[in-house]
């Protein structure tokens, strides 16, 4: 199954063993190419949408690998059950992910592992999973075309990180793999942007991203 970078890396990022539920599958190439890789994970494939779902369905049926991805029709996590150890999200902003999980705290406490790759909001997102027990076990950035994707996987326990961890990644941090300088110079320059299009009375969020622009400075000029 060939898909693209950003669906590989978050299949690459899937333990052995794992049951997952990948919300918004859309066309499931995420599940078929991480069942394919490993014949003992086993997925839910869900959606909200019964055109994405499917079009899981089919693919699902192409490559034959209907007894180990079951898919399901639900909003969010009302697709969930019980034997469920690792969530996977992607493609979708980070606010529509919180709102997810505040749907279903519930399913905080029973699973292990939560794979997101949040289009945006990525802070709110650490924010959220760290004040519910969660901790950041990785990080990695990805390129497809020419976009730079986040993606977090979160473990079950508790971490406390500091205002620049959030911001960064305590994990990308760490590694300042090839794509750090480029995503944040990126983030640099839309901020850059952003304080000259505010409106005058806007002083707060530009008191807030002035802070990030020396923030991302400092960072990125570290020797
Ligand atoms: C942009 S696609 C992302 C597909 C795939 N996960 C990826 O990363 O390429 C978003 C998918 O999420 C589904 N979706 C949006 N909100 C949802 C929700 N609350 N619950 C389940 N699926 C949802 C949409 O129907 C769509 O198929």
């Amino acid at each position: 199954m060939k898909i693209n970078d950003r669906l590989k890396k978050i299949g690459d990022l899937v333990e052995a063993n794992s049951f997952c539920l990948d919300v918004g599958c859309d066309h499931a190439f995420l599940d078929i190419y991480l069942v394919e890789r490993n014949e003992n994970i086993r997925a839910i494939a869900s959606d909200v949408n019964e055109g994405p779902l499917n079009h899981a369905r089919e693919n699902i049926k192409k490559h034959h690998l209907e007894d180990k991805i079951e898919c399901r029709l639900g909003n969010g996590l009302d697709t969930y059950s019980d034997d469920v150890d690792t969530i996977i999200i992607s493609g979708m902003g980070g606010r529509s992910m919180i709102g997810i999980f505040k749907n279903h705290l519930e399913v905080l406490k029973k699973v292990d592992t939560i794979i997101l790759s949040p289009n945006n909001y990525q802070i709110d997102v650490k924010k959220f999973l760290c004040k519910h027990y969660f901790y950041l076990h990785d990080e990695e950035l990805v390129k497809e075309g020419k976009f730079i994707y986040q993606i977090l996987v979160f473990k079950k326990g508790k971490k406390k990180y500091s205002k620049k961890e959030y911001f960064f990644g305590p994990v990308l941090l760490e590694k300042k793999g090839k794509l750090f300088m480029e995503y944040y110079q990126r983030e640099l320059v839309s901020r850059e942007i952003l304080i000259k299009m505010l409106p005058k009375n806007y002083r707060w969020k530009k008191f807030l991203t002035r802070r990030e622009i020396k923030m991302i400075k400092e960072e990125i000029n570290k020797k």
